[in-house]
């Protein structure tokens, strides 16, 4: 695991095989802190520079090598684009590049000079922390199956973060650390979701919450078929069926020290594959439908790290769990379930089995938890896709005040949310005729049928949905997010839980 460190002092101390330093577009001259390090480097950067090969547009890089035995070896320039048109994303994306730029070389150890960014614009605090993720998150990798690299790979295990300026110390190391607790989170998901559905099971989700919660003295509760029957979870048992790995109801739990805390539950959509059931999906990228998971991977995730984040809220995370096949003993279109609540719905589509899961773990959580606030999180809809694009994650919710608040830690984060409304003419839509409700309608605006299912579920406890079939993965990759699963929804719930209160 790469280890981010703090350096603070002059730069004629540093020693590193590389010095990432970041410039604005145009506005770059050599002098003052950038001056400094050109007296390391004996005038090069100031006669590289005049050159104007490199006009630091956002990403741009340029790698300018050591004079004779300078003790920086190398300085990578890179681009943050137009001074006044620099946003955190940007400088998110700068710092990957520097990082993956550094790991293309095999260096195994390299610093980012911070001197460019300055405190009244950016908080210390904010920076550190936005470094700290998006260095460990542009250097992940997913190599479990491939025997070659596997066997080559060894870690970067060391960035330091350097500054001159030695009063931004302080900030610098507690950004770190906390930086670095949401993304190794991330990347957990990101393994979760990556590893394929003969490894991801439900049972496999089970052992995986029970290690989390033995490391971390948390209560975690596993509900297996016969308990789930007793329970009367026929919505989850209904979408199980077709499988041979039964279906699981996952619950890990986290009390916080103050008295007389909120309960927040996260519900996670954790179908580890997802066929589609007898309404069979097409064979065309049908293998994707093993990130059908990443809603459970991110609750599971912020599990693994909740201790550690020490928020003022007690925060249950439930996973439901199921691998939704065809098969001789598979839900039917036109069968009738009665859910844990009480509510009997149709099955229209055994392939809209999101909504189906996810409705016995909501009563489930409201009815046993009474929470200030219930945050699911699903790849539910491809309807998502086509109003939102890759770009951001489909909000929806009962509670003004709590979809503000998310807003906010998705805007803190930096994953996009856009909030869509859930009509009250979707109740119709809803009825069936021959049960209380119906699964799907077959109609446009599937995103918001699928909230308006789900609200079905949640009483008058405050709820937002994340629609996150957009973003979990086939988002555009950036420096910081490779190729494959995003672990999207970490970061958002992570600045949540840190700015409850
Ligand atoms: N897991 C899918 C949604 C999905 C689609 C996720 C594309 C990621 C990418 C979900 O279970 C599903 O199949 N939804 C159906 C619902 C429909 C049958 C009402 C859909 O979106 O087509
Ligand atoms: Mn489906
Ligand atoms: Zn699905």
């Amino acid at each position: 695991m790469t280890q981010i460190t703090v350096k603070t002092g002059r730069f004629s101390g540093i020693r590193t095989p590389l010095l990432a330093v970041f410039l604005y577009e145009k506005t770059y001259t050599v002098d003052g802190w950038l001056k400094e390090v050109d007296v390391v480097f004996k005038g090069r950067i100031a006669e590289v520079l005049k050159l104007r090969d490199f006009t630091a547009s956002l990403n741009e890089t340029l790698l300018i090598y050591a004079p004779n035995k300078a003790p920086i070896k190398r300085v990578l320039l890179v681009g943050l684009g137009k001074k006044r048109e620099c946003t955190g994303e940007k400088i998110k994306q700068a710092f990957g590049t520097a990082a993956r730029t550094a790991r293309d070389k095999k260096l195994k150890r390299f610093t980012l000079c911070m001197n460019t960014f300055e405190p009244e614009s950016l908080h210390p605090y904010e920076l550190a922390y936005t470094a700290a993720e998006s260095i460990i998150l542009s250097l992940y990798q997913f190599i479990e199956y491939k025997t070659e690299e596997k066997k080559k790979y060894t870690a970067v295990r060391e960035v330091v973060l350097f500054d001159s300026r030695l009063k931004l110390r302080a900030d610098y190391i507690s950004g770190v650390e906390a930086g670095t607790i949401t993304a190794e989170a991330t990347t957990y998901a990101r393994d979760l979701a990556s590893h394929p559905g003969n490894i991801v099971t439900p049972s496999f989700l089970a052992a995986e919450a029970e290690k989390i919660a033995g490391d971390n003295q948390l209560k975690c509760t596993i509900f297996d078929e016969k308990k789930l029957q007793s329970l009367q979870m026929n919505a989850l048992l209904g979408v199980g069926k077709g499988s041979d790995q039964p279906p699981r109801l996952i619950t890990v739990k986290y009390s916080c020290r103050a008295k007389k805390a909120d309960t927040i539950v996260l519900v996670g959509k954790g179908i580890t594959f997802d066929a589609g059931g007898i309404s069979l999906k097409p064979a065309h990228k049908m293998e994707e439908m093993k990130y059908d998971m990443s809603g459970a991977a991110a609750v599971l995730a912020v599990m693994k790290i909740v201790k550690k984040l020490k928020p003022l809220v007690n925060v249950i995370g439930v996973l439901s769990a199921a691998e939704n096949l065809p098969s001789g003993k598979a839900q039917k279109p036109g069968d009738i379930v009665k859910t844990y609540k009480g509510l009997t719905v149709e099955i229209i589509n055994t392939d809209a089995e999101g909504r189906l899961i996810l409705a016995d773990a909501l009563a489930f959580a409201v009815k046993t938890y009474k929470p200030a606030a219930i945050i699911d999180l699903a790849t539910l809809t491809g309807a998502v896709v086509v109003a939102l694009g890759h770009y951001a994650t489909g909000m929806l919710g009962n509670n003004k005040a709590l979809l503000k608040k998310i807003a906010d830690a998705s805007e803190k984060a930096g994953e996009m949310v856009w909030e869509l409304p859930i009509y009250p003419e979707f109740d119709e839509h809803l009825k069936s005729d021959v049960a209380d409700i119906r699964n799907s309608d077959g109609q446009g605006g599937g995103t918001i049928f699928g909230a308006a299912f789900l609200k079905k579920f949640v009483d008058k406890t405050p709820w937002v949905h994340l629609d996150i079939a957009g973003t979990a993965y086939g988002v555009t990759e950036k420096s910081y997010i490779p190729k494959g699963p995003t672990g999207v929804g970490v970061r958002t719930l992570c600045r949540l839980l840190q700015d409850w209160k």
